[in-house]
């Protein structure tokens, strides 16, 4: 007998279908009474396979009495109530590692991007401006500091790849990080003050939100540029698009936001802003590890009790 699993909304194709084809998997999005269909089968289902976006919360545990492993797809997992898990006893898994290095590529686009005005040159010449106009002068990235707001997995590959731009590094962590080179700044203001690039690789939790405040904004100052690959959380959002309104910061790339999809309309008009739908980790390569890895963790939990990669 295959394991019950719980699927309670889309995953990407490829997911959706080793769930069905090695489980005994039940698409609970399909129900048209979710709660009707919980309250009469939630006792059958040991496992659940689950996404940033969709989340699982306390309720959702209550309604699902048996439950024994939650699978995430996505590094971050702040969309689960993982203290509501573990009063239950119930495992959860998320997806690291596979994701770093697809994630540090786009945060190091993004620096390129917003610091040379790749997007908006492309706008420039496809707009006809090129047979009119220059495209105003950019700013340098290579040999330039770069903070990093969280060095975790993700920050290190971005460091990685800055070192190879000749980039200077500094990181703020709460507490020091004991096998690097690189300075760790006092705090969030002192990191920002030093960094030309401040790019946020924090995970979101509740002593992150917010971090990156008006006082940060500041001390990065009107050269400074902001990168945001984590969470929109991490930021003050609105202080962040008056910021920028008023050009108290250089620019920001961000793929990440307070509510997506919903992106703030001041930001659409302004060209010094790259904007993208979270895109970090989505390449068909390390997508389809991310869902091996959301399978391989039910799998081992089912035969061994334990997972992979369960959340710290
Ligand atoms: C999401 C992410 O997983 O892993 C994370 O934490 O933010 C992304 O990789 C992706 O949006 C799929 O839900």
């Amino acid at each position: 007998m295959k394991p019950r699993v719980i699927q309670i909304g889309r995953l990407q194709a490829s997911l959706e279908q080793r769930l069905a084809e090695e489980f005994d998997t039940h698409p609970l999005w399909r129900e048209s009474d979710q709660a009707a269909f919980l309250a009469q089968h939630g006792g059958r289902f040991v496992g659940m396979a689950t996404s940033i976006r969709l989340g699982a919360d306390a309720k959702l545990m209550d309604a699902l009495p048996a439950l024994r492993v939650i699978a995430n797809f996505g590094v971050g997992y702040e969309t689960i109530d993982v203290a509501a898990a573990r009063q239950r006893g119930i495992a959860v898994s998320n997806t690291p590692d596979v994701l770093t290095e697809c994630v540090a590529d786009l945060a190091m686009g993004l620096v390129i991007d917003v610091a040379r005005g790749l997007s908006a040159a492309d706008r420039f010449v496809r707009r006809g401006d090129w047979t009119r106009a220059q495209f105003p002068l950019a700013t340098r990235v290579s040999d330039k500091r770069l903070g990093i707001l969280g060095l975790g997995r993700i920050g290190r590959a971005i460091a990685r790849r800055a070192e190879g731009f000749g980039m200077q590094i500094r990181y703020h962590n709460r507490g020091t990080v004991g096998d690097v080179a690189y300075s760790r700044a006092p705090s969030p203001i002192e990191l920002a003050r030093w960094s030309d690039f401040l790019v946020i690789a924090a995970a979101a939790s509740a002593s992150t939100r917010n971090l990156v405040s008006s006082d940060v904004m500041e001390a990065l100052g009107t050269k400074g540029f902001l990168i945001n690959i984590a969470r929109g959380s991490v930021v003050d959002e609105p202080v962040l698009v008056r910021a920028l309104g008023e050009k108290r910061i250089a620019g920001a790339a961000l793929d990440v936001f307070a509510d997506e999809p919903n992106v703030p309309l001041a930001l659409m008009e302004l060209d010094n802003v790259v904007l993208l739908p979270h895109i970090s980790s989505a390449t068909h390569d390390t997508r389809k590890a991310m869902g091996d890895l959301v399978i391989e963790n039910l799998h081992a939990f089912f035969s061994t009790g334990q997972l992979k990669t369960p959340v710290p």
